[in-house]
């Protein structure tokens, strides 16, 4: 079993550039079928849950070739309207081909991508969204039988909560049909915006009000398109945590400033020095890291659940006690032990952590739990005194792109091992 090396202490320096985001390359990978045509897509990160999406993509039928970070679909050869079990399971966001399998082929088989390690994760605002929109939904052991009797003709859909995925797969379903949508309280993360750009520029009509409603005016045909994949605002945020973990002055590059106000925001009241340029932001550690007070996760334009835990394991580091209040993910603090293997102070009461910041950290076994947990550890172990080993490395494959490489290349000592 692969794991991940980590020798704490270096102070990080120089430049590290941030690989496209893993949030927006999935929806756009579900999207391109709705085109029944070529698309290319660029800045697609190599991850495992890339991967994943593009065998799913070859399963039903499509020619996809990879070129370094370019991936190109061509989805005229589609044939299947099934994805199997195996496959869905690889990835939670598989969900999001249910909204795009459908309305290209008017049905869909595929299985719940089931439970996951931060929480229950249901799919019900997606299946009554579906519902709502006409779609016969059959749900039986896990497996979801959908069927589509005539194009939708739109209708209006409130959202209990502003999932995004729900968001993503309602656009995805409707995005070619032969009515208007109107989604209220949809989502407004920036991968949303982002797979609404993809489509319109594919010959979609969709548009994002002011108020947050999402409405889409179906249109009868779509076609290809080449699209650049955004900036991962996640794993930017996860190397402001590192370069305020281990200290120093690192320069990151390719991002999307916009997209990280809140992060920006946070690791200010830390004490860091953030100079924003266009497409990148300069982070310098202060010599004492102030404690953060109330960082509650929230749906975004609020702070990210993703990057909650990177942050705490920059906030063991902090001269005073820090809080967290994790809203969106009713199990997402399972790194905590993980950190305190590491030797941080941390008390989880329900969904508050406070952390009592600790002078040291000492390297340890520790396992990754998650994908963010995975970072957070790294994060941590950066600053930990003596060698860190993290094991269970695959989920954070998931999503931070040949990690080692990224952070070695400014100064940290880690290797995969
Ligand atoms: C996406 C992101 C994930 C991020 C999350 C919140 C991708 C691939 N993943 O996940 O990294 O952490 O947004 O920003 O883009 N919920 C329900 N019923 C549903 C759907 C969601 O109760 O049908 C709940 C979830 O359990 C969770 C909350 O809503 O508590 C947010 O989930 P959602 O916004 O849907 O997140 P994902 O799209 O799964």
């Amino acid at each position: 079993m692969e794991s991940i090396i980590v020798k704490g202490g270096n102070e990080l320096g120089g430049k590290i550039r941030v690989h496209g985001s893993k949030n927006s390359c999935l929806p756009i990978l579900a999207a391109v079928i709705l085109t029944d045509d070529v698309c290319v897509i660029h800045n697609c990160p190599d991850l495992t849950d890339v991967s994943a999406a593009v065998k799913i993509l070859e399963f039903l039928g499509c020619g996809v070739e990879r070129d370094a970070d370019v991936i190109t679909v061509d989805s005229r050869t589609l044939d299947r309207c099934d994805i199997p079990e195996g496959l869905m399971r690889e990835m939670r966001s598989s969900i999001v081909f249910l909204g795009s399998v459908l309305s290209r082929l008017g049905k869909a088989e595929l299985y719940t991508p089931g439970g996951c390690e931060i929480g229950l994760r249901p799919i019900d605002l997606h299946i009554s969204a579906l519902k709502a929109l006409g779609a016969d939904i059959d749900e039986s052991h896990g497996k979801l039988s959908c069927k589509r009797n005539a194009a939708f003709s739109g209708t209006n859909i409130n959202l209990s909560f502003p999932s995004v995925g729900a968001t993503e797969n309602i656009i995805l379903a409707c995005a070619v049909s032969k009515g208007v949508t109107n989604i209220y309280n949809a989502a407004r993360e920036p991968e949303i915006a982002v797979l609404v750009d993809f489509l319109n520029k594919c010959g979609a009509k969709i548009k994002l009000k002011a108020d947050g409603t999402i409405s889409i005016c179906g249109v009868e045909k779509l076609h290809g398109c080449e699209f650049r994949v955004i900036p991962d605002r996640i794993t930017a945020a996860t190397y402001m945590a590192a370069v305020a973990s281990a200290g120093g002055d690192v320069l990151i590059e390719d991002i999307a400033p916009i997209h990280l106000k809140s992060v920006i925001s946070v690791f200010e009241q830390a004490g860091c020095s953030i100079d924003v340029g266009k497409s990148s932001l300069r982070i310098k550690s202060p010599e004492i890291l102030k404690p953060v007070r109330n960082v509650r996760t929230m749906p975004y334009p609020g702070f990210p659940t993703d990057a909650q835990a990177p942050v705490m394991a920059t906030a063991t580091k902090a001269d005073g006690t820090s809080v967290i209040v994790e809203n969106i993910f009713e199990s997402r603090y399972k790194h905590v032990p993980q950190l305190i293997r590491l030797g941080a102070k941390i008390r989880v009461e329900d969904r508050v952590a406070v952390i009592d910041g600790v002078k040291k950290l000492y390297g340890a076994r520790v396992e990754a739990t998650d994908l963010r947990g995975g970072g957070a550890l790294i994060v941590a172990a950066l600053r930990a005194e003596g060698q860190s080993e993290i094991t269970n490395i695959h989920h954070i494959d998931r999503g931070y792109e040949k990690i080692e490489t990224a952070l070695g290349s400014i100064g940290a000592d880690i290797k995969r091992g």
